[in-house]
């Protein structure tokens, strides 16, 4: 990740059969907030994300509202643009597969394939999900269903089929030589043993409704919405032109595809063989966490169970949503979600820690020095050690970012933040104000260090909230990147506004 300039992340484009959860919000963010760490670290970031509409799954969704798919679409494509905008997701670009750039995408990659010998006309019986929008071999149903749970039918129809069962050694070989193309190593495992299993050509065209994008030559087929959607992180680099942003973005970039667990094999296996197929380069990795749970069930739109994102921002704040979610789960794993957690973290490490020392710190220098940062000697912090080594601290969050433990950033801006407080207790200012106010000088400007850092470091986790704080401190905007973090510091004689608040306590 460290050694591309240019780095590419992109979201699953969702589904619009309903409104979106908190499950969609929190893959969003995971992409935000590393896009956002790396623009810090200085790198050339893309960001996409976007909404998968074609397909069986939609028109019968639209057929329930007796609605056209298009119209259907149209609405609720809306409400996750709307989602993004509320919690602050800064993308580059949203995909619509409806839109007409996607759909020359998706005929060029087809076309690519065909020229290539890579499809064929045959016939698929077999079962199908429609909510699932997957082929199951039979001996992977659990008691009729498939093993999300979901229901299949058998389909029995003329349809193309890519020849993916040709790429089983090529796709063996990818993971063995890019050892964390899959991320983390425990869904590796589980790709390359599937993969070893054996893998059957796939069937990728339908021909029993007409919802999608048709195959070029033969208006009975409409596309498979995977090899549709999967395409999305093509169109938005500009395919099929093959150019500097393709070059730049995927190419010679850090891309990757943040996905929940759900959509695994797509991701690791399809989409890799189909690139191979066609010629064309791939992503870097496929980073995958776990779900979200409501009482241990997934939390998900077909099943009914779900958390309103837009609810709980409203009610606790976009920040404080935000940083929940980051905070709570560990990448990979499943997370339980209670509010009862979100407002004991909301108040602990958000309100009582961090808020509280921006405040205190502050309110203090109001009180002592009219609001104007000391103008002490910078020299005496040079070699002091009870300040944050802001090298070492780049290091742990870059390191920790590689691997989205975005907790254990966390984590370590909490640590800075009790460190700061501990200090303030221990070097009592207010008893130095009557006894050595140089001393007491120093101490002020050192709390004042501590924040910027906390700042600086918050940003990509709640950028309001840690806007807030850098402009408290008046520190200029192009002095709150990751390289400032060691080479600047809080400005000598400014005069800072009284302390607002920043993050408030709630009251359970
Ligand atoms: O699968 N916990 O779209 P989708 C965490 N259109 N994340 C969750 C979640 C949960 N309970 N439920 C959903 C599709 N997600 C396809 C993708 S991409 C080329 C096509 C997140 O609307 C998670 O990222 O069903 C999951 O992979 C995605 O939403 C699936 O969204
Ligand atoms: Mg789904």
């Amino acid at each position: 990740m460290k050694q591309f300039e240019s780095f590419y992340i992109t979201t699953p484009i969702y589904y619009v059969n309903d409104k979106p959860h908190i499950g969609h919000a929190y893959t969003s963010l995971i992409c935000d907030v590393t896009a956002r760490f790396m623009k810090l670290a200085g790198k050339n970031v893309k960001f996409t994300t976007g909404t998968d509409e074609h397909g069986q799954k939609i028109e019968k969704a639209a057929k329930v509202k007796g609605i056209e798919p298009k119209e259907f679409t149209d609405e609720i494509s809306v409400t996750f643009r709307k989602l993004a905008e509320l919690m602050n997701f800064d993308y580059d670009d949203f995909i619509r597969t409806t839109e007409e750039r996607h759909e020359k995408a998706v005929i060029a990659l087809w076309n690519r394939l065909e020229e290539r010998g890579q499809i064929y006309l045959d016939s698929y019986s077999g079962w199908y999900s429609v909510r699932d929008e997957a082929f199951y071999q039979e001996s992977e149903l659990i008691d009729g269903r498939a093993p999300t749970g979901a229901e299949v039918q058998w389909i029995k129809e003329e349809s193309y089929f890519f020849r993916l069962s040709s790429w089983q050694n090529k796709l063996l070989e990818l993971y063995e030589n890019q050892p964390n193309f899959i991320f983390p190593e425990s869904r590796k495992n589980e790709v390359v043993s599937f993969v070893k299993s054996g893998l059957t050509d796939l069937s990728i065209s339908r021909t029993s409704f007409n919802w999608g994008i048709k195959v070029p030559g033969n208006d009975k087929h409409v596309i498979y919405v995977w090899i549709d959607a999967l395409t999305n992180y093509l169109t938005s680099i500009g395919f099929p032109n093959i150019d500097e942003e393709y070059k730049k973005f995927w190419t010679n970039s850090f891309n990757v595809h943040v996905i929940g667990k759900d959509i695994l094999r797509f991701h690791a296996v399809y989409w890799p063989a189909i690139l191979l197929a066609a010629d064309l380069s791939l992503p870097k990795q496929i980073a995958v966490h776990g779900w979200w749970l409501n009482e241990g069930e997934k939390i998900s739109k077909s099943l009914g169970n779900v958390i309103d994102p837009i609810g709980l921002a409203e009610e606790f704040g976009v920040d404080q949503l935000r940083y929940f979610l980051l905070r709570e789960a560990s990448f990979g794993q499943d997370g339980n979600f209670s509010k009862k957690n979100m407002i004991s973290r909301i108040n602990s490490e958000l309100a009582n820690n961090i808020g509280n020392l921006v405040q205190r710190t502050i309110s203090f220098l109001h009180k002592q020095c009219f609001g104007v940062v000391p103008v002490v000697d910078r020299n005496l912090l040079k070699d002091d050690e009870s300040l944050p080594n802001c090298k070492a601290i780049i290091d742990q969050v870059m390191d920790h970012l590689s691997k989205y433990e975005f907790n254990q950033i966390i984590l370590l801006i909490i640590n800075i933040s009790s460190k700061a407080n501990a200090y303030i207790d221990r070097s009592a200012p207010w008893t130095l104000s009557k006894t050595d106010r140089e001393h007491m000088n120093l101490v002020i400007y050192k709390l004042l260090e501590y924040i910027r850092i906390i700042g600086i470091l918050l940003q990509p986790i709640v950028p309001k909230s840690a806007e807030m704080i850098l402009d408290q401190l008046q520190i200029p905007k192009e002095q709150r990147d990751l390289q400032s973090l060691c080479s600047a510091r809080v400005s000598l004689g400014v005069t800072l506004p009284r302390p607002t608040p920043i993050f408030l306590r709630i009251d359970a």
